[in-house]
C-alpha cells in the first residue's frame, strides 16, 4: 500500500501529493521535535550555540562521527575560540590540530572560510549563499543557516536518506549515497518543520545516529514509527538499498631510515591534490627505491574510501640512499616528530617503528 508521504508512481523522485502529504507531515515534525527536545544529546556545540560552533561542528562531523570529534571540537574551542583567532593561525597550526580526523581539505576550507568571515562587514544568512564558502556543501550549508539562522532548508546525509527511505519504505537501488541524498531532497524539504528548522534537522541527525540505525534498528524507541511503512511491511532493515562497493586491494611499500641527523620523511608538496604540508613516511617508490628483499619490519592495513590498503614498512640503510635527497624529503630528529603535521596513522607507525628499533 502506498504510504500517504508518498507517491509511489515515481518512487525516484518524490512527487508529493500535498494533501496526502499534509496528513503525515504535521505528526512527523510535532512527533519527531517532541522527542528531540526530551532525548538530544548533551553536545557542545548545542550548549550555548554560536556561529561559529555551529561552523567548526558541522566541519568536523561532515566524515567523522560525534564520539570521534568530541575531544577534537573542545581543544579546537580552546585553541581557536573565535573566527578571528583562526584566522590568524598559521596552516601548520591548524593542520596539526586536525591531525586523526583525517579529510584534511576539511581543516584548510574551514581555515579559509574564517579568513574570508573575519573580514565580512555582513554575512550571508541563506543556505544557497553559504554554498559559495570554501567546504560548504549543500549539507554544511543547511545546517549552518537552519541551525544559526533559522533558514528553511533541509539536511540530507547518509542519516537522513535512511531515514525517510524505511519511513515511505522505498526498495529503490541507489548507486550512490549522492544520487539518494538528491532524490531525497524534496521530500526532506516538505517534511522540514519551518518554525524551528535547526532543531528538526539535528533531530533528524540524532534519528538516523541512534535510532533509526544502519543495523539494528531501535524501532520500539522511534517517535515516528507509528508513520513508518517499511515497519509495516517488515523491510527496515534491508533499506535504503545501495549498490555494492567494488573495494579495491593496493599494497603500499615504505622506507624505513634512520640516520644521524634523523628518521627521513617525504612532506607532500603543495602542488599534490591532496594533504600538501603533511608528512608521511616516505614509499620505496617516492624515493626511487626497488623493491626490498627483506621481511617488512611492521605491516599495517587501512581503509580510504574504496581502497583496502596493506601498509608495509621495511627497514633501509641511509647509504642505499642517493647522494642527493629524493625531492620533498627531509630528515628530522626524534624530538621534532611531536612539532609536525602528519598524514593519517603515519605519527602513530612511526612510535610503533621506534619501539621496535630500540628493543
Ligand atoms: N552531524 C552533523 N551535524 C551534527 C550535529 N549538529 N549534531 C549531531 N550530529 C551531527
Amino acid at each position: 500500500m502506498a504510504h500517504p508521504i508518498q507517491n509511489r508512481s515515481n518512487p525516484t523522485v518524490f512527487q508529493m501529493d500535498a494533501t496526502k502529504l499534509s496528513n503525515s507531515a504535521a505528526p512527523f515534525q510535532s512527533q519527531l521535535i517532541d522527542w528531540y527536545d526530551a532525548n538530544a544529546r548533551d553536545l557542545p556545540w548545542r550548549s550555548k550555540p554560536s556561529l561559529y560552533k555551529t561552523v567548526v561542528s558541522e566541519f568536523m562531523l561532515q566524515q567523522t562521527q560525534v564520539k570521534t570529534a568530541l575531544p577534537y571540537f573542545e581543544a579546537w574551542l580552546k585553541a581557536y575560540p573565535d573566527f578571528k583567532k583562526l584566522a590568524q593561525a598559521t596552516e601548520v597550526q591548524v593542520l596539526k590540530s586536525w591531525e586523526g580526523l583525517g579529510y584534511y581539505s576539511r581543516a584548510r576550507n574551514l581555515h579559509k572560510l574564517a579568513q574570508i568571515i573575519s573580514k565580512l562587514p555582513e554575512l550571508p544568512t541563506d543556505a544557497k549563499s553559504w554554498q559559495a564558502f570554501p567546504g560548504i556543501g549543500p549539507y554544511a550549508a543547511a545546517a549552518v543557516c537552519s541551525i544559526s539562522f533559522s533558514d528553511p532548508s533541509a539536511v540530507v546525509d547518509g542519516n537522513v536518506v535512511r531515514i525517510l527511505s524505511r519511513l515511505i519504505a522505498d526498495t529503490t537501488q541507489y548507486k550512490t549515497s549522492i544520487e539518494a541524498a538528491k532524490a531525497y531532497q524534496s521530500l526532506a524539504e516538505t517534511l522540514l518543520n519551518t518554525d524551528r528548522p535547526g532543531d528538526h534537522n539535528q533531530a533528524m541527525m540524532e534519528l538516523g545516529a541512534t535510532v533509526c540505525r544502519k543495523a539494528n534498528p531501535q524501532c520500539l524507541l522511534c517517535p515516528v514509527a507509528d508513520l513508518c511503512q517499511a515497519r509495516v511491511e517488515g523491510i527496515e532493515g534491508s533499506l535504503p538499498k545501495f549498490d555494492k562497493i567494488k573495494y579495491e586491494k593496493k599494497t603500499v611499500n615504505r622506507a624505513w631510515i634512520v640516520g644521524p641527523r634523523g628518521i627521513l620523511l617525504h612532506k607532500i608538496p603543495d602542488s599534490a591534490k591532496r594533504m600538501k604540508g603533511l608528512h608521511e613516511i616516505p614509499s620505496l617508490e617516492q624515493l626511487g627505491l626497488p623493491e626490498a628483499k627483506s621481511k617488512p619490519l611492521l605491516e599495517r592495513k587501512r581503509s580510504i574510501t574504496k581502497y583496502r590498503i596493506t601498509e608495509r614498512f621495511f627497514e633501509i640503510k641511509p647509504n642505499a640512499l642517493p647522494i642527493k635527497l629524493p625531492p620533498d624529503t627531509l630528515w628530522v630528529k626524534e624530538s621534532a616528530i611531536d612539532d609536525l603535521p602528519f598524514s593519517g596513522p603515519h605519527r602513530k607507525w612511526i612510535r610503533e617503528l621506534l619501539a621496535q628499533h630500540s628493543n
